[in-house]
């Protein structure tokens, strides 16, 4: 049977246009890969469109237009046909100071328009030295989720990734991984009343690790930074876990 892992590339800020195009040259299918996503700078979003595989942005603004220099409102990336947004990622938090109530009405925005979310939470590595990953992870979905409508929730994906394990070729345990993802189920049920959310795992994803990664029980897909910039590398681990 075919799995239905949706499996998401996070290019970040790289490649260049010359790059751009010889990846678009490599990075190709026979038949329409529905659960591929691939998420390139803003910039190079239209040479992406018309691919057999969907497309996604890294950040949207939450407001719909306006005097906003700089920014790409949700109403915006819809008017492409993009139904993937990711929202909350740590490198957003970290270094543009995103809170978690500017995560909400980015999210909030972005379901009203019809995107399909995918929410990153995930703990530092100090935080989880002083053992409170839970406690991150639980305030990050309850402050993220607010008013949330739970009719929207089949439309949310929490993309669980440890800042710690981004970029740094380190990951959990599956058997971490494993029950960090039944938490985040267990904390979205009891405050919202939505069972089964999806729970994609991110963090130094790559072709070397994904067969056993693949192995988690109840993940929904990966996201993958890094390695999802070398067409190939990204081949191989939609091979895995996509294709039959
Ligand atoms: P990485 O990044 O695969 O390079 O660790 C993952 C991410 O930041 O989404």
């Amino acid at each position: 049977m075919k799995s239905e892992k949706l499996i998401v590339g996070n290019m970040k800020m790289n490649l260049s246009a010359t790059e751009i195009s010889e990846y678009l040259k490599k990075f190709q299918f026979d038949d329409p890969q529905d659960q591929v996503v691939i998420c390139p700078s803003a910039v190079y979003i239209p040479y992406f469109l018309k691919q057999p595989y969907k497309v996604g942005i890294q950040n949207v603004f939450f407001r719909d237009k306006g005097a906003y220099t700089g920014e790409i409102s949700v109403s915006q990336v819809a008017s492409l046909g993009i139904e993937y947004v990711i929202v909350g990622h740590s490198e957003r938090r970290i270094y543009f100071k995103e809170s978690d109530q500017d995560i909400n009405k980015k999210v909030i925005s972005a379901l009203k328009y019809g995107f399909t979310v995918i929410l990153c939470i995930g703990e530092t590595a100090e935080e989880k030295g002083l053992l409170k990953t839970a406690r991150v992870l639980k305030r990050q979905l309850l402050n993220c989720l607010r008013n949330v409508d739970t009719h929207y929730f089949s439309k949310i994906i929490i993309a669980y990734e440890p800042v710690w394990a981004i970029g740094s070729d380190v990951t959990p345990t599956l058997m971490e991984i494993e029950e960090t993802i039944q938490y985040i189920k267990g904390i979205v049920l009891q405050y919202f009343g939505h069972e089964d959310i999806r729970v994609m795992y991110g963090g130094s994803v790559n072709s070397k690790n994904i067969e056993e990664l693949n192995q988690i029980s109840n993940v929904s897909g990966f996201l993958v930074g890094g390695a999802s910039i070398r067409a190939e590398e990204f081949l191989k681990i939609i091979e895995v876990t996509v294709k039959k």
